[in-house]
């Protein structure tokens, strides 16, 4: 069975304290609430990571990163290696969030280096990938995801993908509001998982978790993650309230 993931990316909020209130409250609903196996990561800001980490400890949530660089270490001054990411007790990296693509020219290649490099270190990739609204109404969308992971993904052996987390995030849904309709999550999802399925095998492909990302809230969760395809969520907005993510959580 496919591992079901509900993570949240902080994006650029909170302070350490905001931050460290957060996790605890999360820790302490899930523990009270959650009674599902879904995994939950809360993927922070970097200065708040090894802070979170700790607290999270013994608890049934895991931490992760927003990003890393493409280089093991050296002369990159501002940057944040995936050792030492691991060093700090965190499990996933979020890649290539389309955020990080169009803000800091995040390419395709750079992220196939990213994505080697966070495997290596014993990391979970999660690699998110999505088209505008303007690829959509060219109807090109499909064949625009499908480049992204063949690009940056299927240089991986088939057991190399298989530690690799997806999660479409349709950009025009991001922040807006808008959500995708079920009809086209789950098309983008199926459509994902043919694609990945025609490298790697039906089997593989079966193995693989695809979240939904884009305005996933409590009260539309429950139709998104009861598609076929849909594994789960990568929540931003919602993941800044604990009672809004918890919700989330137990939506499957
Ligand atoms: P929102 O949930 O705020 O739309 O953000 C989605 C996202 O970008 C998660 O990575």
């Amino acid at each position: 069975m496919r591992k079901k993931i509900v993570a949240g990316n902080w994006k650029m909020n909170k302070t350490l304290e905001e931050g460290l209130t957060l996790a605890s409250e999360v820790v302490n609903m899930v523990k009270d609430e959650v009674n599902n196996q879904a995994e939950v990561v809360l993927c922070t800001p970097a200065v708040s990571l090894h802070a979170v980490s700790k607290l999270v400890e013994g608890s049934k949530v895991k931490t992760g990163a927003q990003n890393c660089y493409d280089k093991e270490s050296g002369a990159y001054t501002g940057e944040i290696s995936v050792s030492m990411i691991r060093s700090v007790g965190a499990s996933h990296v979020i890649l290539g969030h389309s955020e990080r693509r169009e803000y800091f020219g995040e390419s395709n290649t750079m992220l196939a280096d990213k994505v080697n490099l966070t495997l290596k270190a014993g990391l979970t990739p999660i690699f998110c990938c999505g088209e505008t609204l303007k690829q959509r109404e060219a109807g090109i969308h499909i064949a625009f995801v499908n480049s992204q992971l063949t690009e940056s993904l299927f240089h991986l052996s088939a057991e190399e993908f298989q530690k690799v987390v997806i999660a479409y995030e349709p950009i025009w849904a991001i922040g807006t509001g808008v959500t995708a309709s079920t009809a086209q999550a789950q098309e983008m999802h199926a459509e994902i998982r043919k694609h990945i399925a025609s490298k790697y095998g039906q089997a593989v492909a079966d193995t693989i978790s695809i979240l939904y990302g884009g305005s996933c809230k409590p009260d539309n969760a429950k139709e998104l993650f009861a598609c076929k395809d849909v594994d789960g969520g990568l929540i931003g907005g919602a993941s800044l309230k604990s009672r809004d993510f918890v919700d989330i959580i137990k939506s499957f």
